[in-house]
């Protein structure tokens, strides 16, 4: 049998816009993300989250299924325009008490909250007041924002991710345009980011002085990151692997652990790139208790001058800053979204991370694929989901072998849900949502995973 350490945390992992649904109900504000999908040609189907899978109303059921899974953790985030309406001002109870009784449901059944701060549903009045992370105003909002939830749930609550994936929010937001807000710009993306790096360290600073010395939890951001892995055994390809790592995770987690953008950087965007005061640096330096790491996919980096600027997955306009090809191996089987399956690039991740930011408590806030389900006789058998957890935690538990400081996993995700600009065309759940109905189906990859949970380990 192949056990995980004592303690590991099993989760699973959501988000609101992607589950909540009751858009407009009990006092909560519009966020970019009910803008963007109401806005004709931008969600595959024309689909929205008005009604997500209706956790909203259905909280209670969901939280049965976690439970009957037996899962140690369940990492969800709070809509900001929920708790704030227009983002800052008056405070709505309506949300602060939906949150207080889904906190409560979990503790309960005995599963530890991993809430999420920011999962990209900036409230809509920030975005068209302040245009949203382009400002340095958005920062201090999201400080106050936090300091409530702090206040509101930090009694219940001991772990905190302040965002959630900054790459996604400044690169499809602001670069390619695909995401909310919908932006399209080679700097833009810069500068999100900065923002987004600025209001992490708002926050955790707000968290550290005035809430954890009494509360005793731990904060942190969740990253995401693929694996690049060299195209040739040629030295260019060696640094264009490295760069493109640089420009991906480095972009964030660099300014957390080592205190500024990396060097290649800051050599290649120039002016573009903007600095750190000395105030923010010491605000994001060392402001993480724990390395929060989304996982999902692996390509091969090649050096090629310009990047590649018709390759969707080539950093939106700024792969010409990385001049990085990307592409995939044939050989290499695909999930439903066309992301490669690739463990060992997982493997080689978490051992990259422990190098560069010298061992930190890791935990993958997110992983899984998307599968083509369907339901037969009531029930979904998803093979293939099994197939690609058990490859990943595989290669998981092989980084702790080799000394990676990995304490937990969250699977991505519990249920089938509003997958982004894919709308509901794409199911990540361990559990079925019928769209229409929105009955619930465990799938067989759920009762695969509480036996894993229950043996700590994966079978054989
Ligand atoms: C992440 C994101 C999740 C989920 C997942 C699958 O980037 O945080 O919200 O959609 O990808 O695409």
């Amino acid at each position: 049998m192949k056990t995980f350490p004592d303690e590991f945390i099993w989760g699973s992992a959501t988000s609101a816009y992607q589950i909540e649904g009751a858009w407009k109900e009990a006092g909560k504000g519009l966020s970019i993300w009910d803008v963007f999908a109401h806005t004709p040609g931008k969600i595959s189907g024309g689909d929205n989250g008005d009604i997500a899978t209706d956790h909203y109303h259905r909280f209670r059921e969901d939280v049965d299924l976690m439970a009957d899974a037996g899962l140690s953790a369940y990492r969800f985030s709070i809509s900001w325009s929920r708790i704030l309406p227009a983002g800052y001002g008056a405070v709505n109870q309506d949300g602060i008490r939906f949150y207080s009784e889904l906190i409560d449901a979990l503790l309960d059944r005995g599963i530890i909250p991993w809430v999420t701060l920011f999962h990209w549903d900036l409230p809509a009045a920030l975005q068209f007041e302040y245009d949203g992370w382009l400002s340095e105003k958005t920062p201090e909002f999201f400080r106050d924002y936090a300091d409530i939830c702090f206040e509101h749930f930090g009694d219940r609550v001991k772990h905190w991710i302040t965002i959630n994936e900054p790459w996604v929010a400044a690169m499809l937001g602001y670069g390619q345009g695909t995401f909310a807000p919908g932006r399209v710009s080679r700097s833009e993306p810069y500068q999100a980011a900065h923002q987004l790096l600025r209001a992490h360290g708002f926050a955790a600073e707000r968290y550290r002085e005035t809430y954890q010395p009494h509360q005793h939890g731990i904060i942190g951001m969740a990253n995401n990151c693929d694996w690049r892995e060299p195209a040739t055994n040629s030295p260019a390809d060696f640094e264009a692997a490295e760069r493109a790592l640089e420009f991906y995770l480095g972009w964030f987690a660099d300014p957390l652990y080592r205190g500024d953008y990396p060097e290649s950087m800051r050599m290649r965007v120039g002016d573009r790139l903007p600095t750190f005061s000395h105030e923010d640096r010491a605000r994001i330096q060392g402001s993480c208790d724990f390395f929060g790491l989304n996982h999902y996919n692996t390509m091969y980096a090649a050096h090629r001058d310009g990047g590649a600027q018709t390759d969707v997955y080539g950093n939106g306009g700024i792969s010409e800053d990385q001049d990085v090809a990307l592409s995939v191996d044939p050989e290499w089987e695909l999930s439903a979204m066309k992301w490669a399956i690739v463990p060992w690039g997982c493997r080689k991740l978490l051992e990259w991370i422990d190098a560069r930011y010298d061992k930190p408590d890791i935990y993958i806030t997110e992983n899984g694929c998307a599968t083509d389900d369907m339901v037969v006789d009531g029930a979904v058998d998803d093979q293939a989901r099994i197939h690609y957890l058990a490859s990943y935690l595989e290669a998981c538990r092989q980084a702790i072998d080799n000394g990676v400081r990995l304490k937990g996993y969250f699977l991505w995700s519990l249920l089938d849900n509003f997958e982004w600009a894919h709308g509901y065309s794409k199911r990540f759940g361990a559990v079925y949502v019928d769209f229409e109905t929105r009955e619930r189906i465990p799938k067989a990859s759920l009762k695969w995973y509480a036996d894993v949970i229950h043996r700590n380990g994966l079978s054989g």
